[in-house]
């Protein structure tokens, strides 16, 4: 798994999610307080709306269009009209950056 280097921690507000892109896949990355990251796909499972746009609050992304919401930590979905969980990736700081694996 290539380990991609996204962005300084401090790019991202606590309780805030960043999109970035490889090729064609949008990923989400989460900060929640202090090192606290993770990563899922930056798609909604329900229509593919950018989680980008979404409200984070204690490890859960609520989407922007219909207010799904998913479990950052595992991308399984929590409340309807989701139902199809997010994939997740390894996220970590490692000296102020926030390093990623993506698979090849
Ligand atoms: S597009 Fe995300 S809940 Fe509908």
């Amino acid at each position: 798994m290539p380990a991609i280097d996204v962005c300084a921690l401090e790019d991202i507000e606590e309780e805030d999610v960043r999109r970035f892109d490889r090729g064609e896949t949008t990923f989400a990355v989460y900060r929640m307080l202090g090192e606290d990251v993770y990563c899922t796909d930056g798609l909604c499972t329900h229509e593919q709306v950018h989680l980008e746009e979404g409200l984070v609050m204690d490890h859960v992304v609520e989407c922007p269009k219909h207010n799904g919401r998913f479990d950052i930590r595992t991308g399984a979905p929590l409340s309807a009209p989701v139902c199809v969980a997010l994939t997740t990736y390894p996220a970590r700081v490692e000296a102020g950056r926030v390093i990623v694996e993506l698979p090849e």
